[in-house]
């Protein structure tokens, strides 16, 4: 069946089932391949992206059950207009092998979008379930609450 999708700013139709996962959708049918696939059952958080804002699981939600405006990793920035949120990645280094750090950032920039000001224990709390293997969580934390800093700057 086809399905309308705005991703991005730009829509996009495509034929697929309906049950099939946007996170499948947005990787093999549209080749927009910076959300992961990590575990594709809600424990990881390595395929989020945001849907009018809120970060969601892209693993778990049927195309056909997309609500709104998908925002992906594409969508926040390019490395020649890097988002404010990715130069904090940057500058703190914090990509290490770098497959969960898409839905990291996606996460993190719901969060300061809700909270620009978030502490320590705010950002535990919205990134608890954004897992790393490689385990840059500190970094993460600083990333996070250095963004907040700039933006408010801004
Ligand atoms: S792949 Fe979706 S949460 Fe792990
Ligand atoms: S940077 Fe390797 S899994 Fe997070």
């Amino acid at each position: 069946m086809a399905h309308s999708l705005k991703i991005n700013g730009r829509t996009h139709s495509v034929d697929t089932p309906d049950n099939v996962p946007l996170l499948w959708v947005l990787r093999d049918e549209l080749s927009m391949t910076g959300t992961k696939y990590g575990c594709g059952v809600a424990a990881c958080g390595a395929c989020t992206v945001q849907i009018d804002g809120e970060a969601v699981r892209s693993c778990q939600v049927a195309v056909a059950d997309v609500w709104g405006e998908v925002t992906t990793i594409e969508g926040v920035g390019t490395p020649d207009n890097v988002a404010t949120i990715q130069q904090a990645w940057i500058d703190h280094q914090v990509a290490q092998c770098g497959y969960c750090q898409s839905g990291q950032i996606m996460q993190a920039a719901a969060l300061l979008a809700e909270n620009p000001a978030p502490s320590d224990q705010d950002i535990d709390d919205a990134m608890q379930g954004n897992l790393c293997r490689c385990g840059t969580y500190p970094r993460i934390r600083a990333a996070i609450h250095d963004a907040a800093q700039r933006m408010k700057e801004a």
